[in-house]
């Protein structure tokens, strides 16, 4: 089994160790996950659970069940609870932006919207939730503002809105924004420099996430660790929200390029699965090792490591960018059994 203190508490001095829970485990279908990620990890993100579309399909429609069941959970256990998304253009009722005819709704509309979604989500659970995802992946990886709905509609200031709004709702909540791609020179220090400038204008932030969904070698540890000095550089708390290293062929080169023609074969597509080779085993700890280091190194710069997802069942790399593809992105198995990456990270950790 797992070393008894858990990662939370192993590196409790240094950061949070957080995970994602997803659907399954929030209703309750896995006992056995719940006791895991309880004994191993000192905090949460939902992984869908508060994501507009599942908590808020229609406009009079709220479906808070999984939501509570999530924050429920993180008061029972004492966790540093993230709430993950307010504000985002993905898993989004298109209804919120178009009426039944199909006509665009208009911006008051629009913005009234946002400000009522907030209010509601964020009210609920103020005071149990400790940070806010506030705004999820607004900019583009050649550094600008994504074309979302949100900006066509609203402009750039429907960013600083929302940290408004989230900051009137839960004065206490830590208030981050959330990205991937963050280790892409443009991306970032165009993010850096709009945040810079509206906290500039009063807007309140407290932190930046770099998702890190990374491969075994890329980015290199160099970029990750220019991008924490980066944002730590600007004023800006870092946290690692969601960690996970794929270990398979990649469809997309990290700058978003397509390279489908790499894909002509369905052995190419899931070349591993029944069982990943040892070497790559290997590679994944190295992998991991290399990456915990370098948040040790950065303690000071870094509040908090959340791997997205528990267990390799779980996790959403499984059917991206292809549904049926068997990855082993995570630190535990299929089964819930600490991997070699799993011992590689306690092992910074743990005497020799
Ligand atoms: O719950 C429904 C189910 O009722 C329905 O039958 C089924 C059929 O499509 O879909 C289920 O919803 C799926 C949901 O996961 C829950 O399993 C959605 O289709 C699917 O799109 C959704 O994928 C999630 C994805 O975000 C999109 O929201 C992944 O689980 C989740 O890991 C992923 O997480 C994102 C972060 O929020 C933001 N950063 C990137 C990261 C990875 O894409």
């Amino acid at each position: 089994g797992a070393s008894a203190p858990g990662l939370g508490a192993l590196f409790g001095g240094d950061f949070k160790v957080g995970t994602a829970l997803s659907n399954n485990t929030l209703q309750a279908q896995n006992p056995g996950l719940e006791a895991l990620v309880a004994r191993e990890f000192s905090a949460i993100t939902a992984e869908n659970a508060m994501k507009w579309e599942e908590v808020h399909p229609q406009a009079d429609v709220w479906d808070w069940q999984r939501a509570d069941h999530f924050v429920d959970f993180g008061q029972r256990h004492k966790m540093y609870t993230i709430g993950h998304t307010l504000v985002w253009h993905s898993q989004m009722p298109e209804s919120v932006f178009v009426d039944g005819h199909g006509r665009l709704r208009k911006r008051s509309d629009i913005e009234q919207t946002m400000e009522s979604h907030i209010a509601a989500l964020a009210g609920r659970y103020r005071g149990k939730i400790q940070a806010w995802d506030v705004v999820n992946e607004a900019v583009t990886d050649d550094g600008q503002w994504r074309k979302s709905h949100w900006y066509n509609t609203l402009g750039e200031n429907y960013f600083s809105r929302a940290f408004h709004l989230a900051r009137e709702v839960d004065p206490n909540a830590e208030l981050l924004y959330n990205d991937y791609n963050m280790t892409i020179p443009a991306k970032r220090d165009f993010a850096l420099e709009q945040i810079v400038k509206f906290r500039k204008q009063g807007m309140p932030v407290h932190g930046v996430g770099m998702q890190a969904h990374v491969h075994l070698s890329e980015p290199a540890i160099a970029k990750i660790e220019a991008s924490i000095e980066a944002i730590a550089a600007a004023g800006l708390d870092v946290h690692i929200t969601e960690l996970d290293v794929d270990v398979l062929p990649q469809a997309y080169d990290y700058m978003g390029a397509e390279i489908s023609t790499n894909f002509a074969y369905s052995e190419k597509l899931n070349p591993f699965p029944e069982k990943l080779p040892e070497k790559i085993v290997d590679e994944l700890a190295a992998r991991y090792e290399s990456l915990f280091k370098l948040f040790l190194k950065h303690r000071d710069k870094v509040r908090r490591v959340t791997l997205w997802g528990t267990t390799d069942a779980e996790s959403w790399k499984n059917d991206w960018p292809v549904v049926g593809r068997t990855n082993y992105p995570l630190i535990f198995d299929r089964d819930g059994e600490p991997k070699k990456a799993y011992y590689a990270v306690a092992g910074l950790k743990v005497a020799a």
